[in-house]
């Protein structure tokens, strides 16, 4: 793919879709950077978590998270072939991952301050095209001009069931199902209703619902979108050329 011109995709949708996995697998497959935009929200909250900038109840130190934005440093590096975040330096890859961080990030994404200061970040890092994004506002705000996008949706307990084997594969066995139902519904809640940048399916995204697709379905169906993405953007080149 050397020397080709090479275009920006938008990947949003619901929580626990598994819409990471298939923009990982994508970006790898067609070697593309991938930008994981929920784990920089997780990071902002685990940093508040850490310094006490959110209350066991639940409620932000609004001024004193804004006046640490900038002291706030995320960062992605590949660990044993998986893309780590890193807070300040530090690999938060598994804290960022943990229901403590889960139970407060939609709360954390509703603060406009916030999300203005890792939307530019996410801009500038999918300036130059050559991005497989993922997140909730990458089609509607990040990159309303993005060639591809593409908006993941399955039912709520097809998420939760796919996110509570996730957590007992990584050795939790303090969550139930039912916890992780609860939090994947008021996650959909809250980040469908917020005033800022809320969830919602750009008119020009294409939608996807996996509830009953295997990985493999998905991948191959996502790269038959990009292939012809990048046959549409070529066309267009030819044409105002
Ligand atoms: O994709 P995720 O579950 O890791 O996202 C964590 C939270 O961050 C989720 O509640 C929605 C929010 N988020 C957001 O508001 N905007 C994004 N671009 C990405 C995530």
């Amino acid at each position: 793919m050397k020397g080709e011109r090479k275009i920006t995709i938008a990947i949003d949708g619901f929580s626990s879709t598994g819409k990471s996995t298939m923009a990982k697998v994508l970006a790898s497959r067609i070697g593309y950077a991938y930008v994981d935009t929920g784990a920089m929200y997780r990071a902002v909250t685990l940093y508040c978590l850490e310094h006490n900038l959110i209350n066991a109840e639940g409620n932000v130190d609004h001024e004193r998270l804004i006046a640490s934005l900038d002291d706030i440093h995320i960062g992605f590096a590949p660990v044993d072939g998986a893309n780590h975040t890193l807070l300040d330096g530090r690999d938060v890859e598994s804290e960022i991952r943990g229901m403590e961080v889960s139970e407060r990030v939609s709360t954390i994404a509703t603060i406009g301050e916030v999300r203005r200061h890792l939307v530019s970040q996410q801009q500038a890092m999918g300036r130059d095209g050559g991005v497989v994004m993922d997140g909730r506002d990458i089609g509607t705000v990040v990159f309303p001009h993005a060639q591809l996008k593409v908006f993941v949706t399955a039912s709520a307990e097809v998420r939760a069931q796919r996110r509570y084997d996730e957590l007992c594969s990584k050795g939790d066995t303090t969550t139930s199902y039912e916890e992780v139902l609860h939090n994947v519904n008021e996650r959909d809640r809250l980040d469908t209703t917020r005033e800022e940048s809320p969830l919602r399916r750009a008119d020009d995204a294409i939608e996807l619902d996996n509830s009953n697709l295997t990985r493999e379905e998905q991948n191959e169906w996502l790269y038959q979108q990009f292939e012809q993405a990048l046959k549409r953007a070529k066309t267009r080149k030819k044409k105002t050329n």
